[in-house]
């Protein structure tokens, strides 16, 4: 997986002459942040080596260099979820191939379901910790010391530093945020009602399914780690109207403009 991994930076290098130290990945419906790059240089994934393909409608499938002020950065626009059938090792990919063009800080996206009664369609929620219900986990193989320790520690696995940063930007500028545990599971069929009781009583705020593999990826790593949920729909059984993924992008519209504007000014003040 290493040469792997090097190749992909081999190939994404020649694309670009910036050298970002901050990566974005976008969650379902939250692509518009690519339009406040400057400069942009977009990568299909499909045309990186070894890169995994996203399948999945409100995904585009493109990595995006470029500049949000003064900062360089790359954004993800589109992630491989493990309900598409790839490995976890491949929903991680994108993260390793990070860490070796040299990102040192990543801020992980997501649309997400609430749980938390006081949250409401359009909530953006800092995660503060979360639950790893995928039933599996990206570092299951043998390790490689290159990359990482054998058994790395999820004591902190968000950036204090970053999760103060983003709570004063979202003052300055008027965004309301809350804060909250993130429960990833597999999907992709929506959760039932009994299944949100138990989450609940597990203390989790929101639940998705993505972005868990990567932040433990991210920490293995030694990436900072900024996470944003955005809530396009309340729970099953919380909620009155039944899930559909044309909804959580509808709603994930809804938000993207406080989205966007919130994450384009912590990459300009970190
Ligand atoms: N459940 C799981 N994932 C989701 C949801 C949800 O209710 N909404 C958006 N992503």
């Amino acid at each position: 997986m290493y040469d792997k991994v090097m190749e992909s930076v081999e190939f994404i290098n020649k694309q670009i002459n910036i050298k970002p130290k901050i990566a974005v990945i976008l969650g379902s419906g939250l692509g518009n942040l690519t339009n406040f790059i400057d400069n942009a240089t977009e990568i299909n994934y499909k045309s990186i080596p070894h890169f995994p393909q996203s399948t999945v409608i409100g995904h585009k499938g493109q990595l995006v260099a470029g500049n949000i002020g003064e900062k360089e950065i790359f954004v993800m626009d589109g992630r491989f979820h493990y309900y598409e059938g790839y490995s976890m090792r491949e929903v991680t990919y994108p993260i390793y191939v990070f860490k070796k063009l040299g990102i040192e800080k990543i801020i992980i996206s997501n649309a997400a379901g609430g749980i938390n009664e006081t949250f409401s369609n359009g909530t953006l929620m800092i995660i503060r910790d979360f639950i790893n219900l995928f039933g599996t986990n990206p570092l299951i193989g043998t390790n490689d010391e290159r990359f990482g320790s054998r058994f790395p520690d999820m004591t902190n696995p968000f950036s204090e530093k970053l999760i103060v940063l983003a709570k004063k930007i979202a003052v300055d500028f008027g965004i309301k945020y809350s804060e909250g545990t993130y429960l990833g599971t597999t999907g992709p069929s929506f959760e039932t009602v009994a299944e949100i009781k138990m989450m609940k009583t597990f203390g989790a705020d929101a639940v998705g399914m993505s972005t868990v593999p990567e932040v433990i990826i991210s920490n293995y790593l030694g990436l900072e780690v900024l996470g944003i949920s955005c809530i396009t729909n309340m729970a099953t059984g919380l909620s009155k109207v039944s899930h559909s993924h044309q909804n959580v992008i509808k709603e994930a519209k809804k938000i993207e403009h406080d989205f966007c504007l919130w994450i384009s000014e912590i990459i300009k003040n970190i």
